[in-house]
């Protein structure tokens, strides 16, 4: 099925990382692509901005992430309810209003292990109600999945612990490779080389619904950094330390998880679309930042 030809896409949180990859792959596509970093809460900029550039698709990949982490939206709620709450809601009423086919970049770190997902057990469905409330981010970003998921115009793609081709402050393996400690517990990743082009295909052929947006399977924290020793860097050594030991230098506490990928492969089979096991994903991308020359 081919999807149909002129659309125009409209990046929002134009500045941002994963906004910038997104611009990237557009544009290498030859697809016809803008990007703003106008404010989500300002309804009346939002709404002229639509109107200048008319899109037919928005991507909405901004968000209030925290500097240098989550833990700075504990202590600034206000401003991370504006962004993630009003700002991200604010965006997909006024597409919805103009028309426009709204993709927004969400998280899938909204759920933490229990007894009905146990490590190595079942993963967590786009039916399951978040059950992780442990960081005020991520009860911000379960808040408002709840009520955009009823926007017809809207595709919610659940990311988790995005994992770029290069050491980019922004990447999973950067962070943990620099921190101190690490916990060591098997968690369902977003490689975004083998994601984001699909968010593209899952726009243009105007596809609606939450979807979690990963590669299938989950990887532990050892198996990432052994797969990043061996590829990438041969003299990388670390130290792990408990989940306990961790919350005493975390304000915020950190969702662990595995998704259910089924719904997002089934979908993109209709596209011959195919997503590799998380463990082959990062060998892969490995293997790709190591002739990149990121080392
Ligand atoms: N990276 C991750 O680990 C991860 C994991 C799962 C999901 N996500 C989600 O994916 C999206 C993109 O993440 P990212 O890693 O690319 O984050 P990022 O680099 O922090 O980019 C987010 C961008 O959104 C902008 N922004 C924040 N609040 C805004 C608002 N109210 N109106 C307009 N722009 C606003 C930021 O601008 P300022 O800096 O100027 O505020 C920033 O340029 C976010 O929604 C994030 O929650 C990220």
């Amino acid at each position: 099925m081919d999807a149909p030809a002129g659309n125009r896409f409209l990046i929002w949180g134009g500045e941002g990382w994963v906004a910038g990859h997104l611009k990237t792959i557009l544009e290498g596509q030859g697809k016809e692509v803008f990007s703003t970093t106008i404010r989500m809460e300002n309804r009346e900029s939002m709404i002229a901005e639509l109107e200048r550039v008319k899109p037919t698709h928005v991507l909405n990949a901004a968000g209030c992430t925290g500097r240098p982490n989550v833990d700075w939206c504990e202590d600034n709620k206000e401003a991370t309810i504006r962004s993630n709450v009003i700002g991200t809601l604010n965006l997909t009423d006024c597409c919805f209003l103009k028309g426009i086919h709204c993709t927004v970049f969400a998280t899938g770190c909204i759920y933490l292990y229990d007894d009905a997902h146990p490590i190595g057990g079942p993963g967590f469905k786009e039916t399951d109600p978040a059950n992780f409330t442990g960081s005020f981010y991520s009860e911000t970003k379960g808040h408002v999945e709840e009520v955009m998921k009823y926007y017809r115009n809207c595709l919610i793609l659940r990311l988790r612990m995005p994992v770029s081709d290069d050491l980019h402050s922004r990447n999973f393996v950067t962070k943990i490779a620099k921190y101190e400690h690490v916990v060591d517990i098997p968690n369902s990743n977003t490689i975004l080389y083998d994601l984001l082009p699909a968010s593209i295909t899952m726009a243009e052929h105007k596809d609606t619904g939450v979807f979690n947006f990963t590669n299938p399977g989950a990887i532990s924290h050892n198996e990432v950094l052994t797969l990043f020793r061996d590829i990438v860097r041969p003299s990388f050594t670390w130290k792990n330390f408990s989940l306990e030991q961790q919350s005493k230098v975390i304000k915020a506490g950190r969702s662990n998880c595995c998704l259910d990928t089924t719904k997002l492969i089934n979908k993109l089979k209709e596209y011959n679309y195919e997503v590799p096991e998380i463990h082959e994903a990062y060998r892969k991308c490995f293997e790709r930042m190591k002739s990149g020359g990121t080392q």
